[in-house]
């Protein structure tokens, strides 16, 4: 059976079980506005299938750090394993968010104990977010294209989300003034902007410094929070870093956000949040009822992470093998990729953003791929509008450095076609 029948054929069948079974009185309003995730469906149909992906976000396996986790873990067993094993404070163990306050310190972020505190990944920060300060309504401005997690975590809320157009240098800070205007004329509850300022998910690119400051600025006249999702940054192949739009805060309306998903391991189900100490203090109560705290054995291996030094250490590695990639990714776009076709070229992170002549779109071009053997995510998933479906996300980090060259070639005679 071709690769996109049964692809086709898994939707039916999701679709004939969702809708048979009479439950549907059964759920929340809130599940409801929940959308499925198609880069997990996705990414399931093409692990099983042999297809070369582009669809996830996954690290590579080899930026795994096995054997210093290895040594960590042994050491906590033997020196202090009730501390890891025992459950722990709600807001994360002491010596670990000690530790995190001097580490971003380092990274130009100056926090205290109390506003800093632990969550299981920055996906569950995002929905904290959503829990502490979203009710039906207000108003979120995120770039089109933005993160689909950030996107359901918030609906789920009944937040109305607004797109806001990014170019190169990210969100476009002037359209997103005039957006601010317009709604709050015509008396729409504002109340907060989400951004992925470093090598964004899905785009790549990067929020300027000058751009930046106008978004903490235009967040101080207008009174809207910034959620700053920051999972990337360390993983930079050029440039100098930037300061975090948290620097630049002085009324404690931003709550940055940043994961140990990609410079150590997503299995670990680790990240920290920084609000203000008032936000922080109501995000660390509605956190109790979601998890009690978060996992201690995986709080104890970070914790020697950084403080042994080993994280220094290893995100070079990581950085070195992404950078490989992004550039083989790059140059086989030059080589194989048609004419009309458009794409960015991210400093750092794991994905480019790649726009199609404006008749071809991605959603329909996905079974072709996937008969091809390869796998993207269409861009239309990532803008709140209905927009972007002649754009794509391609991550670079997970396959294997020759497949990253076959897997484009593929994507090209596939997009040559549609030409
Ligand atoms: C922008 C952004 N925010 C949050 C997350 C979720 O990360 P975590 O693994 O920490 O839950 C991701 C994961 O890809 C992401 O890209």
């Amino acid at each position: 059976m071709a690769l996109a029948n049964i692809y086709q054929r898994k939707e039916l069948l999701n679709n004939i079980i969702l809708h048979s079974m009479g439950f549907e009185n059964m759920y929340s309003a809130r599940l409801k506005r929940i959308r499925s995730s198609e880069i997990r469906e996705l990414l399931e149909i093409s692990q099983k299938l042999g297809v070369i992906s582009f669809a996830g976000g996954l690290p590579n396996p080899k930026a795994f750090p096995v054997n210093d986790i290895k040594e960590i873990v042994n050491k906590i067993l033997e020196e202090e394993p009730v501390k890891a094993l025992q459950y722990g404070a709600t807001g994360g163990l002491a010596e670990f968010r000690e530790e995190l306050v001097k580490y971003v310190k380092k990274h130009g972020i100056e926090t205290k104990f109390d506003e800093l505190f632990i969550t299981v990944g920055s996906q569950q920060a995002l929905d904290i977010v959503g829990r502490v300060f979203i009710d039906e309504g207000d108003v979120i401005f995120v770039a089109l294209p933005t993160y689909l997690g950030a996107i359901n975590a918030f609906l789920a809320y009944g937040a109305k989300l607004v797109g806001v157009p990014l170019d190169e240098n990210g969100m476009r800070v002037d359209l997103l003034e005039e957006k601010i205007k317009e709604l709050k004329k015509k008396g729409e509850k504002l109340k907060m902007i989400y951004t992925v300022p470093t090598f964004q998910n899905p785009a790549g690119v990067e929020l300027s410094e000058e751009r930046r400051k106008r978004m903490i600025e235009l967040a101080n006249e207008h009174n809207l929070i910034i959620v700053e999702d920051e999972p990337y940054e360390r993983l930079r192949f050029e440039g100098k870093p930037l300061r975090a739009i948290k620097s630049y805060d002085t009324e404690g309306r931003v709550i940055y956000m940043t994961t140990f998903s990609k410079i150590l391991a997503p299995g670990f189900r680790l990240a920290y949040v920084i609000g203000g100490e008032e936000f922080s203090k109501k995000m660390v109560l509605a956190k109790q009822s979601m998890d009690l705290c978060a996992p201690g054995f995986t709080q104890a291996i970070a914790y020697h992470y950084i403080k042994n030094g080993y994280i220094e250490k290893h995100i070079p590695k990581i950085i070195e093998m992404y950078k490989r990639k992004r550039d083989i990714m790059l140059s086989a776009l030059d080589e194989y990729f048609p004419p009309g076709c458009k794409w960015t070229k991210p400093k750092g992170g794991m994905f480019l953003w790649v726009e199609l002549p404006k008749h071809i779109s991605t959603i329909e071009m996905l079974s072709d791929a996937i008969n091809e053997k390869v796998a993207y995510v269409h861009g239309k998933a990532f803008h709140v509008d209905g927009s972007g479906e002649n754009t794509m996300r391609l991550n670079f980090t997970n396959p294997e450095d020759e497949m990253v060259r076959e897997g484009i070639r593929r994507l090209a005679n596939v997009i040559k076609k549609r030409i």
